[in-house]
């Protein structure tokens, strides 16, 4: 089991800190499937993990997004179409394997995936 934290970054724009939602999730599933199995309602991913709809958006917190594996062609292309702005460490969490070295991940929700 690891430690995945996800924080719902469009509350931040008020100025408050906002407090994650830590969940424990098991190893060798994507972080899509964690996050929707924990009811973490900001991961719509309506196409199930098949990589076209891009309503798996998340922001990986920099000290982590050194750690994931490259993104694809096929991610990033589908990336353009996400409903919030594309970051510098936007990923499609379908697309992110949940490993022991990603322990404490955090990761930031976009305001919206529609
Ligand atoms: S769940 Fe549809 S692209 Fe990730």
């Amino acid at each position: 089991m690891i430690n995945i934290t996800f924080y719902d970054t469009h509350n931040a724009n008020s100025g408050e800190r906002v407090a994650g939602t830590t969940v424990q999730v098991e190893t060798g599933q994507s972080l899509m499937t964690a996050a929707v199995n924990a009811g973490i309602d900001a991961i719509a991913a309506d196409c199930g993990g098949t990589l076209t709809c891009a309503t798996c958006h998340v922001i990986v917190r920099p000290a982590w997004a050194d750690k994931l594996p490259p993104i694809t062609e096929e991610e990033s292309n589908m990336l353009d179409f996400a409903a919030s702005p594309r970051q510098g460490n936007s990923r499609l969490s379908c697309q992110i394997e949940l490993t022991p070295e990603l322990n404490d991940m955090e990761v930031d929700l976009p305001l919206s995936q529609y």
